[in-house]
């Protein structure tokens, strides 16, 4: 229980990624806010950290808007009396109505980059106030390295998240001397809805083991994503801030 009494907000924690982290944080005493454009799964996710003895509340919320986000917060503070902990987990494609390589490129930049500026503007001053904060950007292995395939997703997304690892170095020098730490987990292939096209088909193992080589030949779990967060949240992690930690099976290792 090494998070008993701190208050989290995970932005995207209705499935995949956030979801484990917001069920890591609740098992470690955390009260969390679950904030996602996915109403059903975030109350899901609510529902379940109650019926285990936890505490939680869902917000409505979109990464994409900065008075959404602050609004977050808000619920944050009023339900649980403060917040200690912001995690951005957030993910998806530009819709079907998005037109050309302009409209595209913005969405992903505004999901993966501006999204996580926002939300970090938005929460840091009650982190702050709360004290013992810390702030967890979930960024990639696309942040520490380029991605080859052409289209304007996979182009705008590592430039988003090697932006997102720059905005947590960034955060992580001006709010040291405020007492909270930023830091950015970069995940490789973990079994999310996010890729479910990919996981599905790789029904022998191959993908992981013989495309992309991942040393530890499989895919990662959404749960050894949230263990690493519930850390790097915790005192245990108490002068760990400013860094990227890569979690993915050693596939980056070569
Ligand atoms: N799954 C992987 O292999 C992998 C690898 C590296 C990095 N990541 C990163 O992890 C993070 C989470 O991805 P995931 O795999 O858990 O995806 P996911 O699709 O399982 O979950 C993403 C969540 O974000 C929510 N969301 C979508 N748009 C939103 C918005 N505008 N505002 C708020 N919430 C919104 C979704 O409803 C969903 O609950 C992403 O930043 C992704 O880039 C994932």
């Amino acid at each position: 229980m090494r998070l008993t009494g701190r208050v989290a907000l995970v932005i995207g924690g209705s499935a995949g990624i956030g979801r484990a982290c917001v069920d890591a944080f609740a098992a470690d005493g955390a009260s969390v806010v679950v904030a996602d454009v996915n109403d059903e799964g975030g109350e899901q996710a609510v529902a379940d950290v109650t019926a285990a003895g936890g505490k939680a509340a869902f917000a409505h919320t979109t990464i994409m808007e900065e008075e959404s986000v602050g609004e977050s917060v808000r619920v944050a503070v009023d339900t649980f009396g403060g917040l200690n902990i912001l995690v951005t987990s957030v993910a998806g494609r530009p819709p079907a109505d998005v037109g050309g390589r302009a409209e595209a490129w913005k969405y992903m930049v505004d999901m993966f980059q501006t999204g996580p500026y926002y939300a970090s503007r938005q929460a840091l001053p009650a982190i702050v106030e709360s004290g013992n904060g810390s702030v967890i950007h979930v960024a990639s292995i696309a942040g520490i390295r380029g991605m080859a395939a052409g289209d304007v997703d996979a182009t705008a997304y590592p430039t988003s998240k090697h932006g997102v690892i720059g905005l947590t170095k960034t955060l992580a020098l001006q709010y040291g001397p405020k007492g909270v730490r930023v830091n950015a987990i970069c995940p490789g292939y973990v079994k999310t809805q996010l890729n479910q096209h990919l996981h599905e088909a790789d029904t022998d193992g191959s993908f992981v083991r013989d495309t992309l080589r991942v040393p530890l030949e499989r895919w990662g779990r959404p749960e050894e994503i949230g263990t690493v967060a519930a850390f790097l949240a915790s005192d245990e992690a108490s002068f760990i801030s400013g860094q990227a930690i890569v979690v993915d099976g050693g596939m980056t290792a070569r």
